[in-house]
C-alpha cells in the first residue's frame, strides 16, 4: 500500500479515500475565484504545521504580501513563524528574480534538497511560460518541460500540487487540455447555480492508481479556510436528478 498524506483541506482526504499518494502529483484546476490558491496554500501550511513536511510555494499569480495576508485571513495564523523557521518557503515568479534569486529549475531543485522540502505547490502552470517564453505556441515543448519538472520532483521525494486556470465553470461543459493528461491526479473546483446564488463545489476527476469518490461535493470558504462538506450533496444537483424522475 502506498503511503497517503493529508491534503490540509478538511473533508478532501475523505473524498480521496485517505489522502494523496506520497510523492505523487496532482493538478487543481478551475475557473478564477474557485479556491485553487487557497487549497494550494492549505496543502503547504498544514503540511508544515501539522504533518512535519516542509513546503515550497511557488507563486506566479499573487505577490507574497497578498498571499501572506489572505493566508492569515483564512485561518493560517502561524504562517510567519513557519516561514521564519524555514519550514515554509515562498518563491515568487522566478523569472523576475534573475538578480540573485532562483534563476532556474536547477536552483529550485537545489533549494528543495537543501531545505528538506517534501511538499511543493506551484500556482500556477503559467510559471513555465515565464521561465521559457520561447515555448510560446510550442505546446509539445511546454509539455515536455512540465513532465521533466515533475520527474525531478518525484526524484526529490516531493508531493507536488499544481494549479491551472480554466475558463469554464460548468463541469458538464468542461474540456480537457493537453496538459491535464500528464498529472496523476486532477481535482476540479467550480461553482454551480443554486437558484439566485452559486454554490462552490469540488470533484475529483482522476487519481491514478487510487480509489476515490466521483461525487460532486459542496465546499465553503470562510475565516477558517476552505472546507469540503464531505457528507453533503449539492442541492442543485439533487434537484437536477429529481427533474429526470
Ligand atoms: N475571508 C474570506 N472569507 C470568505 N471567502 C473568502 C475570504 N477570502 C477570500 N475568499 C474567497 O476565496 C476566493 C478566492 O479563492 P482563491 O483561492 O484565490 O481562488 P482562485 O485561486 O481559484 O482564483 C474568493 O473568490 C473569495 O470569494
Ligand atoms: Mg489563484
Amino acid at each position: 500500500m502506498a503511503e497517503l498524506i493529508k491534503t490540509g483541506t478538511p473533508g478532501l482526504d475523505q473524498v480521496l479515500k485517505g489522502g494523496l499518494r506520497k510523492n505523487s502529483n496532482v493538478l487543481v484546476t478551475g475557473a478564477p475565484g474557485t479556491g485553487k490558491t487557497l487549497m494550494a496554500l492549505q496543502f503547504i501550511y498544514y503540511g508544515a504545521r501539522d504533518y512535519g513536511e516542509n513546503g515550497l510555494f511557488i507563486s506566479t499569480e499573487e505577490s507574497l504580501e497578498v498571499l501572506d495576508q489572505s493566508a492569515k485571513n483564512l485561518g493560517m495564523a502561524e504562517l510567519t513563524p513557519l516561514v521564519q523557521k524555514d519550514k515554509i518557503i515562498f518563491v515568487q515568479k522566478p523569472i523576475s528574480t534573475l538578480r540573485g534569486g532562483i534563476t532556474s529549475i536547477k536552483g529550485l531543485i537545489e533549494l528543495i534538497k537543501k531545505k528538506n522540502i517534501k511538499r511543493v505547490a506551484l500556482d500556477s502552470l503559467i510559471f513555465f511560460e515565464y521561465l521559457y517564453p520561447r515555448f510560446d505556441g510550442n505546446r509539445m515543448e511546454f509539455r515536455r518541460q512540465v513532465l521533466m519538472f515533475m520527474q525531478q520532483m518525484k526524484k526529490a521525494g516531493v508531493t507536488f500540487l499544481t494549479v491551472s486556470e480554466r475558463a469554464v465553470t460548468d463541469f458538464d461543459r468542461l474540456t480537457y487540455d493537453m496538459m491535464d493528461f500528464v498529472f496523476e491526479g486532477i481535482i476540479l473546483l467550480s461553482r454551480v447555480r443554486k437558484g439566485s446564488y452559486f454554490e462552490r463545489v469540488l470533484t475529483v476527476a482522476k487519481l491514478r492508481g487510487q480509489d476515490h469518490s466521483l461525487d460532486v461535493y459542496p465546499i465553503t470558504i470562510g475565516s477558517d479556510g476552505l472546507k469540503v462538506l464531505f457528507d453533503q450533496t449539492p442541492f442543485s444537483l439533487v434537484e437536477r436528478e429529481e427533474g429526470f424522475k
